[in-house]
């Protein structure tokens, strides 16, 4: 079974939940606190033993790429005033064994369609896709705890939460019966099913191992729902050819897609900062609701 050291980061979605934020920025580039989205979910990535991360790309890549980069002027000027923390907290965005490649998605087509993108910087090895938006607290890290599932099965494992049936349409649902604890053989898949059509309530988060053989059920895939290029119906595909498991993460999920989830997560990872931490909690005790 192969390693997996390659992690495809999608990021050319057009955010239109947070616009006008995201007309000239990606939303993954919103901070929680003082970090954006994208540099958690890198950080999870790295945490799982991925070194090369790819990055799909729209519009609005630039200040992705800036972020990865080394800042020459900024990282002199830090050190010219002394700011050896703030100094270190931008050079050590990734560690020196790490590597970032940039792919372009022409158009925003959907998941599917943004995945597919990443075929010639991924090849023919399994890989990991994280979605930046959906940011997660949990030790291990979700993906250290799907890395575990794909060593024992040896075969595509997706990230799922079980959510409230009347939250079904927002999601990919998966049908399907346990094999372990949190492990789950996946028959079937549907996208964003109403409520009572929904198989179950075993949601598809924003994480996944795949094996190279996605890529060519990606080409063959039509529009699904929203009219989209969706991953979920190249996994159903996948599903034809070998075995797909889930694995059920335990940790907390901050949907930062959504402004409610932005929110809750800002203000929970803003109780926990050191430096923060403890005005803040006195001010929201004295904010008058
Ligand atoms: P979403 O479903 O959250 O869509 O994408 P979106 O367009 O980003 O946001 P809304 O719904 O309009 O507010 C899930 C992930 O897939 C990426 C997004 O960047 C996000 O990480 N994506 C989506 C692409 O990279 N390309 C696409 O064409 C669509």
């Amino acid at each position: 079974m192969s390693v997996i050291k390659k992690a495809v980061f999608p990021v050319a979605g057009l955010g239109t939940r947070f616009l006008p934020v995201a007309k000239a920025s990606p939303k993954e580039m919103l901070p929680i606190v003082d970090k954006p989205l994208i540099q958690y979910a890198a950080e999870e990535a790295l945490s799982a033993g991925v070194t090369h991360l790819i990055f799909v790309t729209g519009r609005n890549k630039r200040s992705i790429e800036d972020h990865f980069d080394k800042a020459y002027e900024l990282e002199a000027d830090l050190e010219r005033r002394n700011k050896t923390e703030l100094l270190e907290s931008v050079r050590n965005i990734l560690p020196s064994n790490a590597s970032c490649a940039y792919i372009r998605q022409p158009e925003a087509l959907g998941l599917g369609h943004a995945v597919l993108c990443a075929k010639p910087a991924v090849g023919n090895e399994p890989f990991a896709v994280l979605l930046a938006d959906d940011l997660f607290d949990a030790t291990p890290t979700v993906l250290q705890q799907m890395m575990q599932v794909y060593n024992q099965q040896g075969h595509s494992v997706l990230g799922i939460q079980n959510v409230p049936r009347e939250q079904t349409d927002r999601y990919g649902v998966i049908d399907a019966e346990p094999v372990g604890s949190g492990v789950y053989k996946v028959r079937g898949l549907v996208e964003k099913p109403a409520p009572k059509q929904a198989p179950s309530t075993l949601a598809i988060v924003g994480r996944y191992i795949l094996t190279p053989r996605i890529f060519s059920c990606l080409e063959h895939i039509g529009r699904g729902a929203g009219g989209e290029y969706q991953l979920t119906d190249a996994i159903a595909a996948l599903l034809e050819h070998e075995p797909v498991f889930g694995h059920e993460f335990t940790g907390k999920r901050y949907d930062c897609g959504s402004k409610f989830g932005y929110l809750q997560a800002t203000v929970e990872y803003a109780l926990r900062h050191p430096e923060l931490k403890d005005r803040f909690r006195e001010y929201l005790k004295n904010l008058e609701l």
